[in-house]
């Protein structure tokens, strides 16, 4: 059965690169990101592997713990991170584990219509409640784009805080809109400083703490 937003991430145990690692306790009230590779050694993992490795204080800043995986053997990544060091310009600095394909198929990370052993590119953002916040998928062929996914843990964690929403196109700084399931009343207490209101269910606000 496939994970939705709002379920809870199946908890597994999983050998990384980083020693064994059980995800619910390496989640322990942090964000997570948890994103799958099709195969090791092949072109467009190795500079997104490369890119998130530099993206680290971007995700620290956030609080958000990264966890990459790919269905091969743990030494084979250990040659494939020297690679990447080498030609991206960063060492990997986050676990990645070495699945056999249990984890794969636990998070239906393998579109057998699209290859039945590679892992297509799924990427799970994870709440400190271990709910799925976020579930994208890519084709092997297509590179994701990591700052679009900064972007939506920005967006999470403004809604978490803030009880907002982001508008289409939004990036940080730009305003954003109270969410309807906050009345009036309570906004005036929230948002002191008052809002835009284009409509009565569309009410545009400064971004809080921006
Ligand atoms: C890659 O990661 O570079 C890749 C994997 C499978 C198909 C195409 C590209």
């Amino acid at each position: 059965m496939s994970i939705l937003i709002g379920d809870i991430a199946p908890d597994f145990t999983a050998q990384t690169t980083e020693g064994e690692i059980r995800f619910h306790d390496y989640i322990d009230g942090h964000w997570a990101v948890l994103f799958s590779h099709p195969k090791n050694y092949t072109p467009v993992c190795t500079t997104e592997l490369g890119y998130t490795a530099k993206l680290k204080p971007e995700f620290e800043k956030r609080d958000v713990k990264v966890l990459g995986l790919s269905v091969d053997k743990l030494e084979d990544h250990a040659g494939w991170a020297k690679d990447i060091e080498e030609t991206q310009g960063a060492a990997l600095n986050f676990p990645l584990i070495a699945d056999d394909g249990t984890i794969a198929r636990l998070y239906d990370m393998i579109h057998p219509n699209a290859d039945d052993s590679l892992t297509v590119r799924s990427v799970f953002v994870i709440g400190p409640d271990k709910k799925v916040k976020l579930k994208i998928e890519y084709p092997a062929s297509t590179g994701r784009n990591f700052d679009e996914i900064l972007r939506v843990i920005d967006s999470l964690q403004l809604t978490a805080k803030h009880q907002v929403a982001t508008p289409v196109n939004w990036e940080n700084g730009d305003d954003v809109i109270i969410v309807p399931a906050v009345t009036n009343e309570q906004a005036k207490e929230k948002f002191p400083e008052g809002w835009n209101e284009l409509r009565p269910y569309l009410r545009m606000v400064k971004q809080p703490g921006a």
